[in-house]
């Protein structure tokens, strides 16, 4: 269960009575400088992504496939890699296209990155690519306790929105480099729309005419709220709440037909039924509306009871699907970029589409709220009466009941396939490794590797995410967490005849590495975005194949059993995701000072994968570790 902390300023807010508030404004975030540039200035100065070396790229494929592959195959890669690297050959030649691509655009990869990793993937967006944060539990447990949330957290992102609306946010900084923030510009008022064989990604906020309204669903029913007043001054919260008020009373029949359910389908069957329903004019009036809103807002039903234990689990699994079509799955859009999740029992987190941002924009968002809901004065606030924010009408033709209807069956399917575990490991925090002078960042990712090789007695094809941000349109790369080194470390860590002062060294050195690969990564020279660009390269140009591309060894490569990603935050809270295979673990986790918020799925459909008994062999591999460092310090005294 997780410690309320900072959240419990929150609700002692929640109990004040909603016509008594009024928002103060945060002026700076902790953990970031503002500097007195304007961003877009900022963005301007930033370098281009580099071009990986290609024979270091080749050289460090080799390395991080070698805990990964018998000898065997090991001999057969490195002739393909030969081959492939012959001068003046195949690879030097897309390396250079590459090179040429890197100097003609502002990101050579970006572009590639969003069509390859997201638009052009037709698996649904729900569980399968949209990350959610699951925030800890409210005192709330009833409409106007849920009400009263969502009122001052509209408000709050509407402050936060005025930031990007004057290029004035605070600019953020890795391993002392300052980072893109263009991620940040591309999360408000924009939208998936699906297609025949590719999604695009449509920014309103760009437009000529910027969106002043935020969509609100409840029980199914989608409405229009605008945020503004005429003389374009954010709704104060007095007002947003007053207007929830009337959305909530004219939404009372929860028999309403689930629409947005058809956009948790798979890509191609959802890019029909969007056709099938536009072609009726007031839908494509609904469905555009919802597409140019700034945000949504899901005021969910209860959910059913839990034990305290599975709470944090089941508001992961309602974040990520929303339970189902008994329950919240029909009251989201999931193609909309940004969706925040308040439940009358006191639920609240945010799911995203992660086209067009990472995890850390979002984070900060997300902690940029709680500070804001946090501080705030005491003030009556004048009540200006405002028009009932209209409901988006749908005509549901046979046709888009049909659509409807499949839609439920397969999210029924889904949410029974997601297997999702939230630990709440206690113990300790990112304290213990700095104490010993480890990256908390590597220690944990050694402690899923420790894990996974306890439960399956081998090592696996590992994904963490680091951000490429330094660079102009920045993303991610992917770092390979398992390595020789940290293979060496599981296997002491099983055998009983190595001494602790072994394992120690053995868990310093694969920390050292872990290090090392993050530093390469997060400089643009690590070896996935490079590889893909090659791939990418090769099919542009309508060369046959590398056959580098085929081998075995790059699809183990490409199919990480372990998909990680760090996602720190200053709150209490944890991000989710569903696994990128089908036989493996998605994992993500937030190092608090003295506790770690872990996330783990897995689907059900695999007899090998478990996310509890992998949550409780991450907390075995962590305390393990922890006293093995202690008792050998403890020992050498
Ligand atoms: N001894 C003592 N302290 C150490 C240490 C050592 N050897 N090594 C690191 N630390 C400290 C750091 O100084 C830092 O201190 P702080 O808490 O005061 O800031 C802290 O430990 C954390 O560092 P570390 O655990 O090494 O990781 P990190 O914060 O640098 O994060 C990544 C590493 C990979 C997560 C980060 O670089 C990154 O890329 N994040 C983006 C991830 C992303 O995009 N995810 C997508 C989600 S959808």
């Amino acid at each position: 269960m997780h410690k309320l902390g900072l959240f419990q300023t929150l609700n002692a807010f929640f109990q004040l009575r909603p016509g008594l508030v009024k928002p103060c404004r945060l002026v700076k975030p902790m953990s970031v400088t503002i500097l007195p540039e304007r961003s877009s200035h900022h963005q301007d100065n930033l370098p281009k992504l580099p071009v990986p070396p290609l024979r270091q790229t080749f050289e460090r494929y080799l390395l991080m496939l070698e805990p990964l592959l018998s000898e065997e195959e090991m001999d057969h890669t490195r002739k393909l890699v030969k081959e492939f690297l012959i001068p003046e050959g195949v690879g030097d030649r897309l390396q250079r296209s590459l090179e040429r691509r890197a100097s003609n655009k502002e990101n050579w990869l970006t572009e590639w990155w969003m069509q390859s990793a997201y638009l052009d993937s037709r698996m649904p967006v729900a569980v399968y690519s949209s990350p959610g944060v699951v925030l800890p539990r409210m005192t709330f447990q009833d409409r106007q306790g849920q009400m009263r949330f969502a009122a001052k957290l509209i408000s709050g992102v509407l402050d936060f929105k005025q930031m990007i609306d004057n290029e004035t946010l605070p600019i953020e900084y890795l391993g002392g480099k300052p980072l893109c923030m263009d991620q940040y510009y591309q999360i408000l008022s924009s939208c998936r729309i699906p297609g025949p064989k590719r999604d695009t990604v449509v920014n309103h906020a760009i437009g000529k005419v910027a969106p002043t309204h935020i969509t609100v669903v409840h029980n199914f029913q989608f409405f229009v709220l605008d945020v503004y007043n005429s003389d374009g001054s954010p709704l104060t919260v007095d007002q947003i709440y007053m207007q929830l008020e009337k959305i909530w009373n004219s939404s009372l029949q929860s028999n309403k037909e689930p629409i947005g359910i058809l956009t948790s389908q798979h890509r191609n069957t959802w890019g029909k039924a969007y056709n099938n329903l536009i072609k009726d004019k007031t839908n494509k009036e609904s469905v555009r509306a919802i597409q140019k809103s700034i945000f949504t807002v899901c005021l969910d039903a209860p959910m059913p009871q839990m034990s305290e234990q599975r709470y944090q689990s089941r508001v992961a699994a309602q974040m990520l699907h929303g339970g189902g079509s008994r329950w919240n799955s029909g009251n989201r859009w999931f193609d909309k970029t940004l969706q925040f999740i308040v439940g009358e029992d006191g639920t609240c987190g945010l799911v995203y589409e992660h086209a067009p941002a990472e995890g850390p924009p979002i984070v900060f968002l997300v902690d940029y709220l709680v500070e804001y809901m946090g501080r705030m004065e005491v003030v009556r606030a004048p009540m200006i009466p405002l028009p009932m924010p209209p409901k988006l009408r749908f005509n549901i033709t046979p046709e888009v009941k049909k659509d409807i209807e499949s839609a439920k069956q397969n999210m029924n399917i889904m949410s029974h396939d997601l297997d999702v575990n939230v630990v709440y490991f206690a113990d300790y925090g990112r304290n213990v490794p700095k104490a010993h002078k480890m990256s908390p960042d590597a220690f944990i990712q050694m402690a899923l590797q420790l894990a996974y090789f306890r439960m399956y007695q081998m090592c696996c094809s590992t994904y963490e995410s680091a951000s490429l941000r330094m660079f102009a349109l920045g993303r991610t790369d992917t770092i390979r967490s398992c390595s020789n080194e940290s293979l060496k470390f599981v296997q002491a860590m099983e055998d009983l005849a190595k001494p602790n002062t072994e394992k120690v060294s053995l868990l310093d050195k694969a920390c050292q590495a872990h290090v090392e690969y993050t530093r390469m990564a997060i400089h643009g020279q690590a070896i996935d975005r490079h590889l893909l660009g090659l791939k990418l390269q090769a099919i542009e140009e309508l060369t046959s194949m590398p056959e580098i591309f085929m081998d075995t060894a790059y699809a183990v490569a490409e199919h990480p059993n372990l998909s990680t990603s760090q996602a720190g935050a200053k709150t209490d809270c944890v991000m989710c995701f569903g696994p990128l295979v089908p036989d493996g673990y998605g994992v993500c986790y937030n190092p608090m000072a003295d506790h770690i918020n872990i996330a783990i799925t897995a689907f059900n459909s695999c007899e090998e994968t478990h996310a509890a008994n992998f949550g409780r062999a991450m907390k075995k591999a962590l305390r393990d570790m922890r006293s093995l460092l202690e008792e050998t310090a403890k020992a050498k005294q």
